[in-house]
């Protein structure tokens, strides 16, 4: 066993060390980098011991703008699997959601035309399963579009409300509603549930209707829960992300839930005179890099020793040596990657909200020890392929 072992590590090690070939090679015909950096990167490349990496991506931005691969992005991802399996292991690390991870795999899929699982998918939701030991019992009031409600339950949340079902229990709670030509959801809830009292809020995904979802969430918070009382304690109020802007479509970046909590909050104060007390998960969170480092760790495991029915212990102990967070926007993607340090390494691309021509003043892209003139750790190319070149030469 312990010779199968050595052989699917140096395998990986060879794949790892093929694909920076290949990027080298590629980086090396598109742009002519100082001869010092090429040496430097070089040695890099020929040492076996760091040849260990996984990559983050970002999505929005990154590898998409809404539904719309960006172009050369399904390329560059192809270029890490061999024989349809990943050979490099990376991770999905998005602020976005409103599906369960597992539908996210699937879209992904589609879209980016390789194959993702559900493990490499980590939603800015993707930490409210933790909530459940905590919240799992009470009524639970879930906000955002898509499914926000079945991704609270896929969770393990026993009764969880959207808000837009929550706005149809209620009559006349929207003042507004007949001037709102889409359909109200409904669900059959039974009596009993429906007296029951919201005991926690999660806005789950960005809001689509921010009159009445602000409106809904003032009033639950600010009377405990039972929009009819006058007032009463605040319940536990979750945000999975606190992006001010993400980019889609537009060629100028959109309000995201950052957007919707100052929204909220400026107008709950002017409200009850209170504070807003809540709790944002999803990048740039040190906590949300953890668990992808666990995950990606995770996944080179199953890599080198896909092969091995019973690895022993001191064959999962391979750490590995470089995580790479490709993000575009220095807020959350870079600035979370810098906090959580080595093995962090952020690369910033100009796909996205980042448009800039030298890295980020606030956050520069690299490692925390990067100087902030370092061209290098930006990703000048429109186009993924030599995104990659570029940005793996960064090493
Ligand atoms: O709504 C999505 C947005 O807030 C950020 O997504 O993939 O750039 O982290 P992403
Ligand atoms: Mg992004």
């Amino acid at each position: 066993m312990a010779m199968a072992s050595k052989i699917l590590r140096s395998g990986y090690r060879r794949n790892c060390r093929i694909y920076i070939q290949t990027v080298f090679q590629s980086a090396f015909r598109s742009i002519s980098p100082e001869p010092s950096i090429i040496s430097h990167h070089y040695s890099h490349r020929t040492s076996s011991s760091r040849s260990l990496f996984g990559i983050a991506f970002d999505i929005d931005g990154v590898l998409l703008r809404g539904s719309k691969p960006i172009e050369g992005a399904p390329e560059a991802l192809s270029q890490l699997y061999e024989n349809a399996q990943p050979r490099v292991p990376f991770v999905f690390l998005t602020n976005g959601g409103g599906v369960l991870e597992s539908k996210k795999a699937f879209e992904l899929s589609q879209l980016l035309g390789v194959v993702v699982s559900e493990t490499q998918v980590l939603l800015g939701h993707t930490p409210f399963r933790k909530l459940v030991n905590s919240y799992g019992g009470v009524r639970t009031l879930a906000v955002g579009k898509g499914e926000p409600a079945s991704v609270l339950s896929g969770y393990g949340f026993q009764d969880v409300v959207s808000l837009d079902e929550y706005a149809f229990e209620h009559d006349d709670i929207d003042p507004l509603k007949q001037y709102k030509t889409w359909a109200p959801i409904r669900t059959a809830y039974s009596s009993q549930q429906r007296e029951k009292k919201i005991g926690a809020v999660f806005v789950v995904s960005d809001p689509i209707d921010w009159g009445q979802d602000i409106q809904v969430i003032c009033d639950v918070l600010r009377s405990g829960g039972e929009p009819e009382n006058e007032s009463g304690p605040q319940p536990p109020l979750f945000f999975a992300a606190d992006d001010f802007l993400y980019q889609s479509l537009f060629p100028i970046a959109r309000f995201g839930m950052g957007a919707f909590r100052l929204a909220l909050e400026s107008i709950f104060t002017r409200l009850t005179g209170n504070p807003l007390i809540y709790t944002s998960f999803g990048k740039p969170q040190a906590s949300v890099y953890k668990d992808a480092e666990r995950t990606l760790q995770h996944l080179a495991s199953e890599i080198i020793f896909k092969d091995i029915k019973f690895p022993s212990p001191d064959n999962l102990k391979e750490g590995l040596n470089t995580t790479y967070m490709i993000g575009d926007n220095p807020y959350t993607d870079i600035c979370g990657a810098r906090a959580a340090g080595a093995p962090w390494y952020s690369i910033l691309v100009r796909t996205g909200c980042f448009k800039g021509k030298e890295n980020d003043k606030c956050f520069p892209a690299g490692c925390r020890q990067c100087t902030r003139s370092s061209r290098i750790y930006i990703a000048a190319r429109r186009c993924m392929l030599n995104f990659f070149s570029t940005s793996i030469l960064s090493l």
